[in-house]
């Protein structure tokens, strides 16, 4: 199948059958209300994403990525195009969808426990189920014992934990990332990376990741969609073939840098031309 809005790039064979998400024609215009001055953020994009596939989207900066990110997740709505979830049109947030964001995004005046309890406690859990939902998921990003803790007395590591805990906490078959790890420091960030792929796969999950990092993507993702300048549109698609856990300093790794660092690097001069 050609994707029409992505000029001569074509869908991975594995992409075919049921996919999870389908984003047809996605294109967003922001409309100033006061002046009416237009922004046009996302030319229309097109991609397939099949279950348990993990996505990460690489692009400068203003391209569109978060604009995106949040079109999946229903909090902005397209101005042209569709997403369709399992089949089905999202007409505004799912729990189906969990989204984790850059700064967090927690309650500061609620605990570890209080963060993760959130979204099943506006569902209307009872009391003693919720208590076990946040020491399983506090246990599955290494917080068991913080439970009790306030985000301010975390560390930026711990609070995305939190962040990444609260979100799965509603059992999403999707999660939605926004550079989540950009406001870590390197050796958290790897950490967190190869943490995050543990916690995928004990508990399988399809998954968008939205990141400014090349080495980023090629150590998580199975396929990287790289973003030209605004206004966003999919310039090329990547599978990644190297099995997990992958070696950072591998010559396939280097390689595929290279590979995805040249189109944003042209994707850079264009932008200034
Ligand atoms: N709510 C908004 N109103 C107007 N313009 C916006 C809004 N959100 C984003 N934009 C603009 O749309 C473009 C894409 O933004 P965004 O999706 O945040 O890019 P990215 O995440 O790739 O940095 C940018 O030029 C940004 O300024
Ligand atoms: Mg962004």
């Amino acid at each position: 199948m050609l994707h029409r809005g992505n000029v001569g790039l074509e869908v991975p064979a594995e992409s075919a059958g049921q996919p999870k998400i389908v984003i047809s024609g996605v294109a967003k215009v922001y409309v100033d209300p006061r002046t009416g001055a237009e922004v046009e953020a996302l030319c229309p994009v097109n991609l397939s994403i099949r279950a348990g596939e993990f996505v990460c989207i690489v692009g400068p900066s203003g391209c569109g990525k978060t604009t995106l990110l949040n079109c999946i997740a229903g909090l902005v709505a397209p101005t042209a195009g569709e997403i369709l979830v399992d089949g089905r049109p999202i007409g505004g947030p799912g729990r189906n969808r969990g989204m984790v964001f850059q700064e967090y995004g927690l309650f500061p005046w609620l605990t570890v426990e209080g963060n993760i309890q959130f979204g099943p406690k506006m569902r209307g859990t009872p009391l003693r189920e919720l208590v076990a939902v946040s020491a399983r998921y506090a246990k599955l990003v290494g917080l068991s014992g913080w439970e009790h803790r306030f985000p301010s007395e975390l560390s930026g590591g711990m609070k995305q934990r939190v962040g990444i805990a609260r979100a799965l906490a509603n059992q999403p078959d999707v999660l939605l990332m926004d550079e989540p790890f950009g406001a870590l420091d390197a050796m958290t960030r790897d950490r967190m990376q190869d943490e995050l792929l543990g916690i995928l796969r004990a508990d399988r999950k399809t998954c968008v990741f939205v990141t400014h990092s090349i080495p980023e993507a090629v150590f998580l993702a199975d396929r990287i969609v790289v973003m030209t300048a605004r206004p966003g549109r999919i310039k090329g698609l990547f599978g990644v073939p190297i099995p997990h856990r992958r070696d950072r300093a591998s010559p396939e790794f280097a390689a595929l840098y290279r590979t995805v660092d040249t189109l944003l690097r042209d994707e850079a001069v264009e932008d200034r031309a």
